[in-house]
C-alpha cells in the first residue's frame, strides 16, 4: 500500500526538484517580500529566490519556527533572509513587511502575495465569519500587499514585479469551498485589472494558479490513499505537484525573462484545468 501511495505521489520521482543553482543572473541581490512564507509554497518560493541570490523577507502569521526554517533554507541556498510576523489582512501589517525589507535590505523589487487559507464548509452552513476570514486573507491581503508595493514602486519611479497566488479554482468551481473559489476568482480579475492599470509604469502583475500541490494544507488529504487517487485521477499528468515546481514559476515571473508578460495566471497544475473528464474522447 505504501508503495502504491509513493507511486501515485511522484510517479517514479519524475519531477523537477527545482534548480540547484542560479538561473536568472539579474535576480541576484534583488529584494523580495513573500507573504505566508513559513510553509508550503511560500517557503518553496523563498528558497528558490535564495538560489537566485535574492534577499528575501519572509512573512509569517503564527508559525515562527517555520519562518526561521525557511530563512535558513534561503541562506543555505545562497540568499539573504529576514523574517517578520504580521497579519497581511491588516493595512499596518502589509506596511510592516515593506518596512522590514527597507530596514534590512534597503529596497524592494518583487512582492509575492502568497498567504492563503481554505476550509471546507457547505455554503448553506457557512458563517459570515468563515466567509470573511477566507476573503480577508486570500483577497483583501492580496489587495493590501499590492497597494503597499505599488506605492513604493511608483513613488521611487522604479519598475516593479508583483506575483499573486491564485489557484486552479479561479477557473474551476469548487463545491463546499465557495468562499475560497470566490476569493481566487477575485484574485484573477484583481491581477488583470492592476496589471493593466500599471503597465505603463513598468510594473508587472501576474498570478500563479497551482493545482494539487504537496503542501501542509493538503497533507491530511493526500495521506489517505483513496483521496490521493481521487485527486491524481483529476490530473492529466497523473501526479500531484511539488512546491519547488511552483517556486520555479515564481522565479521565472520575477525574472527579466518574462519581461513582456503581465496580467496572466500561470497554471502549475499538471493539466488539471484542461477538463480531464474529456480524456480519451469522452463526451
Ligand atoms: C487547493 C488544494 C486543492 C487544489 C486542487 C488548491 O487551490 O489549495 O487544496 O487540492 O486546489 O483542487
Amino acid at each position: 500500500m505504501l508503495n502504491l501511495v509513493k507511486k501515485l505521489y511522484d510517479l517514479d520521482n519524475n519531477f523537477s526538484k527545482g534548480a540547484t543553482q542560479m538561473v536568472y543572473q539579474e535576480l541576484k541581490n534583488r529584494v523580495a517580500v513573500v507573504t505566508g512564507g513559513s510553509k508550503g509554497i511560500g517557503t518553496a518560493i523563498a528558497t528558490r529566490f535564495g538560489q537566485e541570490g535574492m534577499k528575501v523577507v519572509i512573512n509569517y502569521h503564527s508559525d515562527q519556527a517555520g519562518a526561521e526554517a525557511a530563512a535558513q533554507a534561503v541562506k543555505d541556498a545562497g540568499g539573504e533572509a529576514a523574517i517578520v510576523q504580521a497579519d497581511i489582512s491588516d493595512e499596518a501589517g502589509a506596511q510592516k513587511l515593506l518596512q522590514t525589507a527597507l530596514d534590512n535590505f534597503g529596497d524592494l523589487d518583487v512582492w509575492v502575495n502568497n498567504a492563503g487559507m481554505e476550509n471546507q464548509v457547505a455554503t448553506k452552513d457557512m458563517t459570515l465569519e468563515n466567509w470573511q476570514r477566507v476573503l480577508n486573507v486570500n483577497l483583501t491581503g492580496v489587495f493590501l500587499g499590492t497597494k503597499v508595493a505599488l506605492n513604493y514602486f511608483t513613488s521611487h519611479d522604479k519598475p516593479g514585479n508583483i506575483i499573486n497566488m491564485s489557484s486552479v479554482h479561479e477557473q474551476i468551481p469548487w463545491p463546499t469551498f465557495a468562499h475560497y473559489a470566490a476569493s481566487k476568482g477575485g484574485v484573477k480579475l484583481f491581477t488583470q485589472t492592476v496589471a493593466m492599470e500599471y503597465a505603463k509604469q513598468k510594473i508587472r502583475v501576474n498570478a500563479i494558479g497551482p493545482g494539487a500541490i504537496n503542501t501542509p494544507i493538503n497533507a491530511k488529504k493526500f495521506a489517505d490513499p483513496e483521496q490521493l487517487k481521487t485527486t491524481t485521477d483529476m490530473v492529466p499528468m497523473g501526479r500531484i505537484g511539488e512546491p519547488s515546481e511552483v517556486g520555479a514559476a515564481a522565479a521565472w515571473l520575477a525574472s527579466d525573462e518574462s519581461s513582456y508578460v503581465t496580467g496572466i495566471t500561470l497554471f502549475v497544475d499538471g493539466g488539471m484545468t484542461l477538463y480531464p473528464s474529456f480524456q480519451g474522447g469522452r463526451g
